[in-house]
């Protein structure tokens, strides 16, 4: 008999986690399906594969990575550890609760390199079209190989979308704005805060991207930084540099005007407006229409597209949780593909589908957000043998991990947390967050050294 066949497209977080949900049944000695994983860049990783470039790559294929410079993670890596690759298994001693950005490029690496992960994933291959055939029940992913320039077809009994949510942007228009005279810009082409030293910077948003880039644009010297929010402020205690005003209403040369009456002239404008959901190669009816939501509609489980249930997406909630719930998801994915998670029929579906919608709409604050993606996880973790780990706790940390923010943006990162997987407590980083200018992995774990060693260190990589 033929084996099932399983097309993934890209090699992110999402996409290596379905990887190892397959290569773990693998190992408990299971006969797995066929599976080829398609990524358009030159490694895996998605965002956490850093990319200088901005607007087209090499084979002229739109850049993915929103990914920047000096970019250190949001959350408390406590978070967001794989249960069955721990921290401590990859780095052999403790670490903060902080990394920066090629620090957990490292770590996602490492429980797949152990495996022959590489071997599944075409690599500089983009998926350019899909269609599906219900007489034979088969997708047909029409794809280019852009090394050699070559498009060709392969057939799949499942289709993963694993392309990731945050790297189109969502580029509003405010008027005037084609006058300004400064650099004009959306997040998804920031690529570090060097470029506004000195410059009285004008960002729009008021969420992750705006709170990060302005953080790091007033860390690394930027004179001034103005967030305009459309719905709410961020609403922080912001330290002197930084503050927030409501939404831009025009902009009349270098000077932006207000909702509240108020102007002010900027050298800069950072666009930090969010992303679209965007599938290019899928036809209308099989394309996740939806906002970066915690539960976007006509997914089952998060993950199944009901209309079309061999159609699976992974990762295409707003996240709270992200490595973690990649893996939840991927693991029920897995059993479902190989047969033994059964799905309850089209209403059914439809009805749980609704019922998380319902809960969905009744969210006021961020802690209800993180009690829903956790119950979410729960939900999940209940359907799969992907090990179990302590929700409720790292639930705590995440609302800790708000207040931290609250208390004080410039200092957050400097808090430690403990692992729900060793139980293990982070180090202290030895530099204080706001001093550290070298993001790089080998400062990062080179805590041997004298102080002076390292003040050194880092003149030379802050010149
Ligand atoms: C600026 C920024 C900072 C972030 N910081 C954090 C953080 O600190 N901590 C955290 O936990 N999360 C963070 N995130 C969230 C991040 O999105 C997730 O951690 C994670 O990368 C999502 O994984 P993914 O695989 O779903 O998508 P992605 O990482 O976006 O990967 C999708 C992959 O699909 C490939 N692809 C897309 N289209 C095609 C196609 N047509 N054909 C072939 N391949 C294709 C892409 O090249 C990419 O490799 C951040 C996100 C952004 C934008
Ligand atoms: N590691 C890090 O430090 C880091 C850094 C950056 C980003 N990230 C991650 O990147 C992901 C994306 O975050 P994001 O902040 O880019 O997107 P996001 O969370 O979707 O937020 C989009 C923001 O844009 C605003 N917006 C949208 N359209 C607008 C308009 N027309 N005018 C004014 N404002 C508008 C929204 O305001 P409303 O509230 O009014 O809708 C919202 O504040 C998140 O997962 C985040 O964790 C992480």
């Amino acid at each position: 008999m033929k084996k099932t066949r399983i097309g993934i497209i890209g090699a992110g977080p999402s996409g290596l986690a379905q990887l190892r949900a397959f290569e773990a049944a693998k190992k408990e000695g299971h006969d797995v399906p066929e599976i080829v994983c398609f990524e358009k860049q030159s490694n895996w990783g998605g965002m956490w594969n850093y990319s200088w470039r901005t607007g087209v790559g090499k084979y002229g294929e739109p850049i993915h990575g929103s990914m920047y410079k000096y970019l250190w993670s949001n959350g408390p890596k406590e978070c967001l550890e794989f249960s069955d690759y721990s921290f401590d298994e990859h780095f052999k001693k403790p670490i903060s609760s902080y990394p920066p950005r090629p620090v957990l490029f490292d770590y996602i690496q490492g429980r797949i390199k152990k495996n022959k992960v590489r071997d599944y994933i075409r690599f500089d291959t983009t998926a350019r079209w899909v269609s599906y055939d219900e007489d034979v029940k088969k997708f047909t992913v029409v794809l280019d190989d852009l090394k050699i320039d070559k498009t060709y077809s392969e057939e799949f009994d499942y289709l993963i979308v694993a392309s990731g949510h945050f790297s189109t942007p969502n580029m509003p228009y405010f008027k005037g704005i084609e006058n300004f005279p400064g650099q004009v810009m959306h997040a998804h082409d920031f690529r570090g805060a060097d470029p506004f030293k000195n410059q009285n910077l004008l960002i729009i948003g008021s969420s992750y991207s705006a709170e990060d880039i302005g953080v790091q644009c007033h860390k690394h010297g930027a004179n001034s930084v103005t967030l305009s929010y459309r719905s709410n402020p961020i609403g922080v205690n912001w330290p002197e540099g930084i503050k927030e005003v409501p939404l831009l209403t025009h902009f009349e040369n270098d000077t932006a005007f207000f909702k509240d009456g108020t102007s002010e002239k900027f050298d800069a404008v950072i666009m930090c407006t969010g992303y679209q959901h965007k599938f290019p190669f899928l036809p209308d009816e099989m394309r996740l229409k939806t906002k970066n939501n915690l539960y976007p509609d006509h997914l089952y489980k998060g993950i199944i597209f009901n209309k079309l249930p061999r159609l699976i997406y992974l990762g295409m909630q707003d996240q709270y949780y992200t490595f973690n719930m990649f893996d939840t998801q991927a693991w029920l994915a897995r059993d479902y593909m190989m047969g033994n998670f059964k799905l309850p029929s089209k209403a059914e579906r439809r009805l749980d589908i609704d019922k998380w919608l319902e809960e969905n709409d009744k969210l006021t604050s961020s802690f209800d957000h993180v009690d829903f993606q956790t119950a979410y996880i729960q939900d999940l973790l209940a359907l799969s043998n992907y090990p179990d780990f302590n929700v409720d706790k790292v639930a705590v940390m995440f609302k800790e991990w708000l207040k931290d923010k609250d208390e004080n943006i410039l200092t957050y990162r400097d808090k430690t947390y403990q692992s729900v997987v060793t139980g293990t407590m982070a180090e202290t980083h030895h530099t204080e967050w706001m001093d550290e200018l070298d993001d790089s992995k080998e400062r990062y774990l080179y805590q041997d050294e004298s102080e002076e060693m390292l003040s050194e260190k880092s003149e030379i990589t802050a010149i």
